[in-house]
């Protein structure tokens, strides 16, 4: 009888030292079954009974129940914690942290360029003119020959270019120019057109030049043109771009296309023309932006329509000069090198 309940003790305490470890529910259930299963320690233990004395019956039965309901008390206590511990790790795997920022979606800007050529463009679409493009790459014929530019003209110097093709006269325009011949070759008049694009030249690199940059090609053919609808046109345009008080001036120049032939400036945007020491303008009050004439009768008739019926103007706008101007750049090569700080500020 000593023995079995000092056995019943031994296993009681063993079960003390080994419940706190207990980190599975897996293990709580071996570790019940183990005692209280129907081989269990304290089951085979009340097997003894029958062996036992009256006098003793009671004893070890008071003594087994006494270690099975610890036991029992002790499981259940053990797996509520277990239950509400995996609870919690399993609430804190899943949790959400709402004071955390968010990711921004970064979305993309037009290019201040774009920005620039849309906003001139949109100006003449509003006086009925429509969009015409041409190809970078172009004919020696298109860009200079038509454009009574022949070979040898020294007015091809200043826009030498870069020859795929020298033989055929294949070349990267050097002018938005030639897409008025591509324009003139297909539609009769009254044509009004606006011709954004990129042109290339052999030029050196520096804050004001870029071997490429962007053009805005105007055309008007029409009956009863002349040089007055050039003048409103183009102070429309300077208005809208640059402000009500903008005023525009025409000197006289010479471009083999045109004749009479003008280069454009306008009041200079930062001082309006009245500060001897303005250093946009250099005290001059006005800034040049742009070429323009009436189309030379030969490039009329170049291109099969007949200069006596039908007279025309042109004009072709540097679209990095007026985006420098407008955005107050001061280095051209700003607009090329696609630093996001800059070219954030221009994203809407
Ligand atoms: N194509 C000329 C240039 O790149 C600019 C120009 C001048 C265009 C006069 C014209 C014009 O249409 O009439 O220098």
């Amino acid at each position: 009888m000593d023995q079995l309940l000092s056995e019943l003790k031994a296993i009681e305490d063993k079960f003390r030292a080994d419940i706190d470890s207990i980190v599975k529910q897996q293990e709580l259930e071996n570790i019940r079954v183990k005692l209280l299963g129907k081989k269990g320690e304290i089951t085979s233990i009340m097997k003894n009974m029958g062996r036992l004395s009256d006098e003793d019956k009671p004893k070890l039965g008071q003594a087994a129940n006494k270690t099975r309901q610890f036991v029992e008390q002790t499981i259940a206590e053990k797996q509520a914690e277990l239950t509400a511990k995996a609870e919690q790790t399993k609430i804190a795997s899943e949790m959400i942290d709402i004071s955390m920022p968010g990711k921004a979606v970064k979305v993309g800007g037009s290019h201040p360029l774009t920005l620039m050529s849309d906003e001139i463009c949109d100006t003449f679409i509003g006086l009925g003119y429509t969009i015409a493009e041409g190809p970078d790459v172009e004919l020696d014929l298109f860009n200079f020959e038509m454009l009574r530019l022949p070979k040898g003209h020294p007015a091809r110097d200043e826009q030498d270019t870069f020859y795929l093709d020298y033989e055929n006269g294949v070349l990267l325009r050097s002018q938005t120019s030639p897409v008025q011949i591509r324009v003139m070759n297909q539609q009769k008049p009254p044509i009004y057109i606006v011709c954004p694009g990129r042109v290339y030249r052999s030029d050196a690199v520096d804050a004001t030049h870029s071997p490429i940059f962007h053009q805005i090609e105007g055309l008007a053919v029409d009956e009863n043109l002349s040089m007055t609808d050039l003048v409103a046109a183009l102070e429309l345009f300077a208005r809208r771009l640059f402000g009500k008080e903008t005023r525009i001036r025409l000197r006289p120049h010479h471009f083999p296309f045109t004749e009479p032939s003008c280069e454009v400036d306008i009041s200079c945007w930062t001082c309006g023309g009245d500060d001897p020491n303005c250093k946009t303008c250099r005290g001059e009050g006005y800034i040049e932006i742009l070429g323009g004439g009436m189309v030379h009768p030969e490039v009329l008739e170049n291109c099969g329509i007949d200069s006596k019926k039908y007279t025309g103007f042109a004009f072709g706008i540097g679209v990095e000069r007026v985006a420098m101007g407008r955005y107050d750049v001061t280095d051209i090569r700003n607009f090329y090198e696609n630093d996001l700080r800059f070219l954030e500020q221009f994203s809407k």
